[in-house]
């Protein structure tokens, strides 16, 4: 064994470009700290600590009782595509036929299926700086180039259809959008999005919209661009409304001519997703899955509610009210200029874990953190009481 080759493998030139959560490092010291009987607010992670909704999870262990768990077909069984296609015309009143849906190993499948059918190498992709840090990984794992463009609260943190213009270039082949976004919640107005329609179309590119947090927003009912247009790459899953985070299921709508080259990639990298999940996944559809996600939407803008106007009297700048996910992106520069060595203290010395800016991108990064609050409110309430003694003790 060449043990000279373990300490410094050859990896390929495209792992320099794709970085680790560095949340991952206060994940970690959280949890030493637990093990010691310290006690963490955990406000870290982007998903609720709520089981799956029962008749989901009641369908998962029919389906592994029943024994027929197998491959499906690359896109997911007919049963799930089509239960999809009723999701868009019973939530959103649009008609998508199934065939256009493609059933995936979680949006980050469908995320990747979609850079491998549109990218060729040195392509580019226009995207939000901050933004969810992956989608410039899955870019790069697909030999593309995410153009990460500084984004701010004059534009909800979101691009606009100008920006979009201004930025275009002979490389540009796509424009990734997330509404309602991770790290800060904010939604793309839906006539910008039209907009950015627009200038993709007229420059001859694809729009992808990631639009896993709907059905988690608190104002106007969610549009779907799938309303403006069938060009576009649709992405979604059943990670966040639906509560199936750990299932690992998700969709991408594409436009038919793209079926073929999404089929045959998914098939290759995937061969199906999950059965189990996928059998399961049906009934998150159904009305009594659909009572539980809407109560739990109701107290994530309750706990959205109780966090924000507290975080803003403690000094973290939250200049727009998200109306979406469940994040809190903060500006912290009245209080640190370096949002990851306080995220460290914060855990070491209040027992809070926040995730630093730095994880959603380089713009701005060392003045925010981000706060996930699907919690119970007595949780934050510990939480900002916590940060409140901290920050008075400083
Ligand atoms: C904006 C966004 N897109 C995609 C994902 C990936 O989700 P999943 O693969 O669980 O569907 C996440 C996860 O947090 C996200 O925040």
């Amino acid at each position: 064994m060449n043990s000279s080759r373990v300490l410094t493998p050859d990896l390929a030139a495209r792992m320099a470009e794709i970085e680790p959560f560095h949340v991952v490092v206060l994940v970690t010291r959280a949890k030493e700290l637990e093990a010691q009987g310290r006690s963490i607010v955990s406000m870290v992670i982007g998903e609720p600590d709520l089981p799956t909704a029962a008749p989901i999870a009641e369908a998962g262990i029919a389906a592994i009782r029943a024994g027929q768990v197998r491959y499906t077909q690359g896109l997911g069984t007919t049963a799930l595509r089509q239960a999809i296609a009723g999701w868009y015309r019973t939530r959103y009143g649009i008609d998508v036929p199934y065939g256009r849906v493609g059933v995936m190993p979680g949006s980050s499948g469908a995320l990747l299926i979609a850079m491998g059918v549109l990218l060729d190498p040195g392509d580019e992709v226009l995207m939000a700086d901050p933004s969810y840090p992956c989608n410039r990984h899955f870019v790069r794992a697909m030999e593309g180039r995410a153009v990460c463009l500084p984004v701010g609260p004059e534009s909800a943190y979101q691009l606009t259809a100008d920006m979009v213009d201004r930025h275009w270039s002979p490389r540009t082949r796509a424009v990734m959008l997330a509404s309602p976004s991770n790290p800060t919640g904010t939604i793309i107005p839906f006539d910008e999005l039209r907009a950015i329609h627009e200038v993709v179309r007229r420059r001859g590119g694809t729009l992808i919209v990631d639009e896993i947090y709907h059905g988690l927003t608190y104002g106007e009912p969610d549009r779907s661009v799938l309303e403006i247009a069938d060009d576009v790459f649709v992405i979604n899953s059943f990670s966040k409304y639906f509560g199936m985070t750990g299932w690992r299921l998700g969709w991408l709508v594409a436009p038919e001519a793209y079926m073929d080259a999404v089929e045959k990639l998914a098939q290759n990298l995937f061969i199906s997703a999950s059965d189990i999940a996928q059998q399961a996944a049906i009934a998150a559809f159904s009305p009594e899955a659909v009572r539980i996600h809407e109560e739990r939407r109701e107290a994530f803008r309750a706990q959205r509610d109780f966090l924000l106007p507290r975080l803003r009297k403690l000094g973290f700048d939250i200049p727009v009210e998200p109306q979406g996910a469940f994040y809190l992106y903060a500006n912290c520069e009245k209080i640190t200029n370096d949002s990851y060595a306080f995220c460290l203290d914060v855990l070491e010395n209040a027992g809070v874990a926040i995730t630093p800016g730095l994880d959603f991108g380089t713009h701005g990064a060392s003045r925010h953190v981000r706060f996930s609050y699907p919690k119970p409110i007595d949780v934050l309430a510990e939480g900002v009481d916590r940060l409140e003694r901290y920050l008075r003790s400083r």
